[in-house]
């Protein structure tokens, strides 16, 4: 199914695997809600292999996004493609959206249509896994239980679909095994091993975070989507977030699209960073090309349409509010100049005109989208 030079990258775009090797991509993406439009055309790949953070104010549609590609929504329009196996696959991804099938496999590779399958297909054959904005355990279950119910696909097929588990034959009593050492070793790695027989509830908050990240981990995922990991997390918890997931992605080869309000994790971490704004892409590429992208310094200082800013005056005032919070010891959360800050006097440098500076105007709505505001 892998045509032989899909495998080999374009000379010189090794760094870029979202260009060459494409996990997943999101083409012409659009969900309304009656006349809300949540996602707009949206369009982007995520590398095999990569951290890829998909970022955004307040509102912009990150979370829709999720909801479609992991099959919670039926996307408006769109296609959005899971691969298996390396390269673009096109052959492959032609001849299964031609035939309406919604996916095709092979022995090491696979082409997935997303939009097309069912929730529980997405995960257990897509291999694509979630984690909420909102913490969704079962709270009453213990840690180590939580991870089993993760593996219920396998440990039901061991069971022959009832008799195998009733009567403990051997292959199920070594599915469970195998159960139970995959979720010790999720358990150790996320450091929640010493609690692991205490109920999910019992858990402070970061910890239930990373209990949520192993139980999406126990059901191998080639594709991993957190929505805000690092959310309500102190400094400390925030670093070995990302210790993790760099983790999660040399170790296990396993790509990681992660939407996140912390700009700590997102620059340190990210190979590819996404900008929605009013479910539109404002910018993506690299975090060099992102941070010093005119439409996301104004889709987060939240300039008004049609106003000016004044490009150099705002780096150096983002500039001077990073050295701050670095000498305070304090993370700059970007959260804090979501949109819901938009116009703030604190903010009123960003609209200043100074002779001799390149100027730009913010260019990300009109969209159709006016109604959100
Ligand atoms: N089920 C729904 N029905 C109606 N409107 C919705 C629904 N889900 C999302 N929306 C709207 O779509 C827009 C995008 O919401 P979404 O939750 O995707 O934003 P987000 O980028 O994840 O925001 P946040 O950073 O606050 O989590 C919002 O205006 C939201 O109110
Ligand atoms: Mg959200």
């Amino acid at each position: 199914m892998v045509l032989a030079a899909e495998k080999n990258a374009p000379v010189g775009t090794a760094a870029r695997n979202w260009e060459h090797d494409p996990v997943l991509s999101v083409e012409h993406l659009t969900m309304r809600f009656g006349g809300l439009v949540a996602v707009g055309d949206l369009s982007f790949d995520v590398g095999r292999g990569d951290i890829t953070a998909l970022i955004g104010p307040n509102g912009a549609g990150k979370t829709t996004v999720f909801n479609c590609v992991t099959g919670f929504y039926k996307p408006t329009e769109g296609r959005i493609i899971m691969r298996h196996g390396p390269g673009r696959q096109e052959r492959a991804v032609d001849a299964v959206t031609a035939s309406g099938l919604r996916w095709m496999k092979e022995a090491d590779s696979g082409v997935f249509l997303l939009e097309r399958m069912p929730d529980h297909e997405i995960s257990h054959k897509a291999k694509v896994a979630r984690t909420f904005q909102n913490i969704r355990l079962f709270g009453g279950m213990t840690l180590l239980e939580n991870l089993l119910v993760a593996q219920h696909n396998p440990l039901v097929v061991a069971s022959g679909f009832t008799f195998g588990g009733i009567f403990g034959l051997p292959s199920y009593r070594r599915a469970e095994q195998a159960a139970i050492d995959k979720a010790v070793y999720w358990l150790e790695r996320t450091r929640l091993i010493d609690r692991a027989d205490d109920p999910a509830s019992d858990l402070p908050y970061g910890a239930q975070r990373r209990l949520e990240i192993a139980r999406a981990m126990c059901t191998g995922p080639e594709l991993l989507c957190l929505d805000e990991p690092a959310a309500g997390l102190n400094p400390r918890e925030s670093a070995e977030l990302n210790e993790l997931l760099k983790y999660i992605c040399d170790e296990h080869k396993t790509s990681v699209l992660l939407i996140e309000h912390d700009m700590g994790v997102v620059m340190e971490i990210s190979d590819h960073i996404v900008v929605l704004d009013y479910g539109v892409k404002i910018s993506d590429g690299d975090a060099e090309t992102v941070r010093t992208d005119p439409n996301v310094i104004a889709a987060y200082l939240g300039v008004e349409e049609e106003e000016e800013i004044d490009v150099p005056e705002v780096l150096q005032d983002v500039a001077e509010t990073l050295g701050e919070a670095e000498k305070s010891g304090s993370k700059p959360k970007a959260k804090a100049a979501s949109r819901s800050s938009a116009g703030a006097g604190g903010r009123a440098k960003a609209s200043k005109p100074a002779t001799g500076t390149k100027k730009t105007k913010r260019t990300t709505r009109g969209t159709g989208k006016g109604d959100k505001a």
